[in-house]
C-alpha cells in the first residue's frame, strides 16, 4: 500500500482547506466516515518501507492542528528511528507483556499468548507524543478546573495523526506496554513533561477490517446503543 504524495495538509497557521475544491461535503462527510471505519491498530501488517518526509510532515501537521485547552497545544513529537533505541524499548515492552500475562490464567492467557502487542521494530519509525503541562501556563483557559483537560488534547492531537496516516494509507500501532520512567529516561524527556504515547508508524500491507482484539476473541465492540444514553447517565 503506498502513500499518496499530491495531498496537502493542514496550512502552517493551522487553519484547513478544501481537499480539492470541488467535494461536496456530502463527499467529504462519506469519506471522512469510511476513514474513522478503515482506521485500526497496527501490530503485524507493517513493511518497514521508507515514508516519504512531506507525508510525515502532512500528518505531524494534522496532528498539531488539534483543538487544546486554552489553545495551549500541549503536545511534543519526538521522532525516534535510532535502532537501538527501538530495541531497548521493544525489550523493555516485552517485558511488561510478560508481566501482564502473569496476571492472566486459564483462557485469558491462552488467549493473550496468541496475541501480537507492537510492531516497534518492523514499522519505519516511532512517534512518541508528551503532555508538556506548562506549556501556557500558569493561565490556561479552560483547565483551572480539570487537570486532565492538558492531557485530554494530547489525546485529540494522536487521534488527528491516526486518522491521517490512515488517510495516507499508513498504520499506527499504540503501544501502552511501558513504564513512564522507563521511556522518559529512555529520550532525555524531563520530569514535568509526560509521555503520552508510542506510536509505531509507517507503510503496511494491508489494514484489516476487524481489530486485532476483535479477531483473537480478546473482546468484541460494543453496539453504538449500549453507550449512548438519554437524558441521564444509566443506573448499574
Ligand atoms: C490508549 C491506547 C493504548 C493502547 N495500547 C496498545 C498496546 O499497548 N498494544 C496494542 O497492541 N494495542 C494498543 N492499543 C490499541 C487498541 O487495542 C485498539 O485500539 C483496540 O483494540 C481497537 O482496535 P482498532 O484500533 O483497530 O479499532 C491501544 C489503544 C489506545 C487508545
Amino acid at each position: 500500500m503506498s502513500a499518496p504524495q499530491h495531498r496537502s495538509g493542514p496550512q502552517a497557521d493551522g487553519s484547513g482547506e478544501n481537499p480539492s475544491g470541488r467535494d461536496t461535503p456530502g463527499e467529504v462527510a462519506d469519506l471522512f466516515y469510511a476513514l474513522c471505519g478503515r482506521r485500526r491498530d497496527v501490530r503485524g501488517q507493517f513493511t518497514g518501507e521508507p515514508l516519504d518526509d512531506v507525508v510525515l510532515r502532512r500528518i505531524l501537521g494534522a496532528a498539531h492542528a488539534a483543538p487544546s485547552v486554552g489553545l495551549s497545544q500541549p503536545w511534543d513529537f519526538v521522532l525516534v528511528r535510532d535502532r537501538g533505541t527501538r530495541e531497548t524499548f521493544r525489550d523493555h515492552v516485552a517485558a511488561e507483556r510478560d508481566t501482564f500475562a502473569r496476571e492472566l490464567s486459564g483462557e485469558d492467557a491462552e488467549t493473550f499468548s496468541k496475541i501480537k502487542i507492537e510492531g516497534i521494530l518492523e514499522s519505519t519509525l516511532s512517534v512518541v507524543v508528551t503532555y508538556d503541562p506548562d506549556r501556557g501556563s500558569p493561565a490556561v483557559l479552560g483547565r483551572h478546573a480539570i487537570a486532565d483537560a492538558g492531557l485530554y488534547s494530547v489525546c485529540l492531537a494522536i487521534q488527528n495523526l491516526w486518522l491521517a496516516a490512515t488517510a495516507e494509507g499508513l498504520g499506527v500501532g499504540w503501544v501502552s506496554f511501558y513504564r513512564e520512567p522507563v521511556l522518559r529516561e529512555l529520550l532525555h524527556i524531563p520530569e514535568r513533561v509526560r509521555p503520552v504515547a508510542w506510536l509505531c508508524l509507517g507503510p503496511v500491507t494491508h489494514l484489516e477490517q476487524t481489530p486485532d482484539l476483535e479477531r483473537h476473541g480478546w473482546r468484541s465492540r460494543l453496539p453504538l446503543d449500549a453507550v449512548v444514553h438519554a437524558e441521564r447517565y444509566p443506573e448499574s
